[in-house]
């Protein structure tokens, strides 16, 4: 479930292409739960029509200070009064100046000024031409209008729609949608360094075949981005999967499980928690071939001997436990059977304060699940639900923890 849901937002276009992108970006913010109020610029009316905002937000567009159905002709200040915040995408260079200069020649402009500056955060996502996002005079105009406690979000790089290539593209609907929860969720892990692994490990036999497992991630990849939406710095030391990487969050490929125990030991310094949800082998082949091992036609089957991997979680634990406290560790226990002693046990074992239960064959691949927290205290159950619900109240259980 999103933050979002609930939330009154007034979604206001300026002028600009990039406005076509707000009609998806005001389809997702209602498919999310929120309800949308559009207000257009005359300019924006230029790119867009308001029928098509009105079609997908449901409610009348807004687009004259004018407008004669509001009783007491006041749209700009009812406008702002109901909103929980006020998201101008696409903010074209000239708006984003007029905001800047307290600018009140129509509706969008006005509501922005007249809004109650402590209760309706103003968001804005700007687009425009590089060479414009570049000049000075928009460097500065950003730069106060963040100073003046505006929230500009980035902006893309890419093909402009000018057939020029740099920064300055709006955002992409899902990336804006994801700023917006972001902003709205509590930041319980403001100004920590979070280090995630996820996903499996691949150890290879020869060139072509190995041996990995079924995880496909998930799960690791919902708490890296719980995390990054409460506010954490994240990096992410992912095993082979094809999942997308959350936004805001730095990631890591890896493949077998020593290379993942090298890139862990390489971000390690200045984190504050490390979470390892990876399904680590744990054996790799003795030796990888380095050619394809060929059948000789004789039915033998090649012998393969294993040796055991290094435990990642344990070694870090160790260290952590070592230097008193500085990182907090977070295992997850993938069992088939006993949850609760089995993860207790293991967390004895592996020496890690809060150690997370979770039944492996009825989770990998799946987009939901149910985890045990086990912790020196006791265990506490997180009922079944999405992977990314029990990611948040996982996250929201460490920010606790870490008080
Ligand atoms: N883990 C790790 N490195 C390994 C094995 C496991 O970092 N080589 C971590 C996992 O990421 C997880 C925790 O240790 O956080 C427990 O993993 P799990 O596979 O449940 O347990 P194992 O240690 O492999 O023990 P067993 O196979 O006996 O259940």
């Amino acid at each position: 479930m999103s933050t979002l849901a609930g939330k009154h937002i007034v979604l206001g276009l300026s002028g600009g292409i990039a406005a076509y992108k707000s009609a998806e970006l005001c389809r997702a913010l209602v498919k999310a739960g929120v309800t949308v109020q559009v207000v257009m610029t005359e300019a924006a009316e230029q790119f867009m029509t308001a029928v098509t905002l009105q079609a997908l937000s449901g409610r009348p567009v807004y687009t004259s200070q004018w407008d004669p159905r509001e009783a007491n002709n006041m749209a700009h200040i009812n406008l702002s009064r109901e909103a929980d915040a006020i998201v101008v995408a696409p903010a074209s260079a000239d708006f984003m100046a007029k905001l800047l200069h307290g600018g009140a020649d129509e509706l969008l402009s006005l509501m922005c000024l007249a809004r109650p500056i402590d209760k309706v955060p103003l968001i804005v996502a700007p687009a425009m031409n590089r060479q414009m996002w570049s000049n000075p005079a928009t460097r500065r105009n950003v730069a106060q209008l963040q100073a003046d406690g505006i929230h500009v979000l980035d902006v893309g790089q890419g093909d402009q729609a000018c057939g020029e290539t740099g920064d300055g593209r709006m955002l992409e609907a899902d990336d804006i949608l994801e700023e917006l929860e972001a902003f709205f969720t509590p930041k319980v892990l403001a100004g920590r360094a979070v280090l995630v692994t996820a996903g499996p490990t691949y150890e290879a036999i020869d060139p072509v075949r190995g041996i990995t497992n079924l995880s496909s991630g998930k799960m690791g990849f919902a708490i890296a981005r719980a995390a990054r939406l409460a506010g954490a710095e994240v990096t992410l030391i992912a095993g082979p999967v094809s999942l997308a990487t959350p936004r805001g969050v730095k990631r890591v490929n890896v493949r077998s499980a020593r290379d993942m125990l090298l890139a862990v030991q390489a971000h390690l310094p200045a984190q504050g928690v490390f979470v390892a949800t990876a399904a680590v082998a744990d054996w790799r082949p003795d030796h990888s071939a380095e050619q394809k091992i060929k059948k000789d036609g004789s039915g033998q089957t090649p012998e393969l001997a294993f040796v055991e991997n290094p435990d990642i979680l344990a070694t870090v634990a160790q260290s952590a436990a070592a230097q008193k406290g500085a990182l907090f560790c977070v295992g997850f226990a993938a069992e088939s059977h006993d949850l609760l002693a089995h993860t207790t046990a293991k967390r004895l074992r592996k020496l890690v304060p809060l150690l997370v239960g979770n039944i492996g064959p009825a989770t990998f691949g799946q987009d939901d699940n149910a985890l045990l927290l086990v912790d020196e205290a006791g265990a506490r159950e997180l009922p079944h639900a999405s992977k990314q619900v029990l990611a948040t109240q996982l996250i929201e259980d460490i920010g606790q923890r870490l008080k």
